[in-house]
């Protein structure tokens, strides 16, 4: 029988034996299979790794702080922050399609990073790219099931054609709750460790209509309030994501004092779900609704109006876009 520990053993072994003296590189996504991958490498090579988190500028509050912060004081490994917030909202000035958002995120996502990857092997001899490729990644791909394409899903990774990496995949042969084991044996914080899932695309997604840098604020202040008030009713365990997306196209009238306000809204997606393939609407507490209604409408100017989503998966996608 596998122990967590006796995974972390052959797998900084491996690690070593693959990698020997050479050096790596792996980008970091915020979430967990990059932080318990990247850990992993670390705890087998030390510094002769280097990842790289692009800040795409669609991340929530606190988010590049838990990676700058957090996982370097975890983990000590070598870090550098590509700030690319302006690009993104370049290439994504006046598109407001879905799918046009998604591609030309990924797209931009794979040139920062290949960017960076560029960068660094000119100044070190970085035969290696880290990957948090999971078992489900794994059979999924390969079974070619075909799940009709949906939505084209974003993630860190793609191979550019011109520069020459092996693949370290330490985490192929593992299920997502071994992961968050392994990431907690090597002492990555709970903020990490337990995170739900966040997509790729990030709040640009869940901004329906134009992404700005203004949208983008409000949507960050409200989605900071709902977080902080389901970890505090302590339901962060029961739900597999709450997403928060903003209507930005849409306004309504409101009276807030003695005002009349015109407002946007927000909408709460609060879903439970084992794998995400189906999902099922939350049915969270009246109190919890109720405070971060409240706070939302208190604290964030722009939206005067807080809605719930009541709708399964299917019809509905957990995401908005
Ligand atoms: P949907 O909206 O398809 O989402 O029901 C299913 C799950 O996938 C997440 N999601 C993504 N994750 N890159 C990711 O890494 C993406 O492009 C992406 N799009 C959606 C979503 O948050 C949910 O957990």
């Amino acid at each position: 029988r596998w122990t967590t520990s006796s995974i972390v053993d052959e797998q900084v072994a491996r690690i070593r034996e693959q990698v020997g003296d050479g050096k790596a590189i792996c980008g970091l996504s915020g979430g967990v299979d990059s932080a318990v991958a990247a850990a992993l490498v670390q705890r087998a090579i030390g510094d002769r790794l280097t990842c790289v988190f692009v800040d795409h500028g669609l991340l929530r509050a606190g988010e590049r702080a838990q990676v700058e912060r957090d996982f370097v004081a975890a983990t000590g490994v070598n870090l550098v922050t590509v700030d690319a917030r302006e690009r993104f909202l370049d290439a994504l000035r006046g598109v407001t399609d879905p799918e046009q958002k998604r591609k030309i995120i990924g797209r931009e996502f794979i040139r920062v990073f290949e960017q960076a990857e560029r960068d660094l092997k000119a100044e070190g001899d970085y035969g290696f790219l880290v990957q948090g490729t999971l078992y489900p990644d794994v059979v999924e791909s390969g079974g070619g099931s075909g799940a009709a394409n949906i939505k084209s899903h974003h993630n860190v990774g793609g191979l550019p054609d011109d520069l020459q990496f092996t693949l370290v995949e330490p985490l192929r042969a593992l299920f997502k709750d071994e992961v968050r084991r392994v990431g907690a044996e090597l002492g990555l914080p709970e903020t990490i460790v337990q995170r739900q899932p966040f997509p790729g695309p990030g709040l640009g997604i869940r901004i329906i209509g134009e992404v700005t840098q203004e949208r983008l604020d409000i949507l960050r202040r409200a989605d900071a309030i709902a977080r902080e008030e389901l970890t505090t009713a302590g339901l962060d365990r029961q739900i597999w994501q709450c997403p928060v997306v903003l209507l930005a196209d849409v306004r309504s009238v409101g009276v807030q004092g003695d005002g009349r306000t015109y407002g946007h809204p927000v909408v709460l997606r609060p879903v439970s779900s084992e794998d995400a393939m189906t999902a099922d609407w939350t049915r969270l507490p009246y109190e919890v609704l109720e405070r971060i209604s409240t706070r939302i409408t208190n604290e964030v100017n722009e939206v005067n109006r807080v809605v719930l989503d009541v709708t399964s998966k299917p019809p509905g996608t957990i995401e908005w876009e």
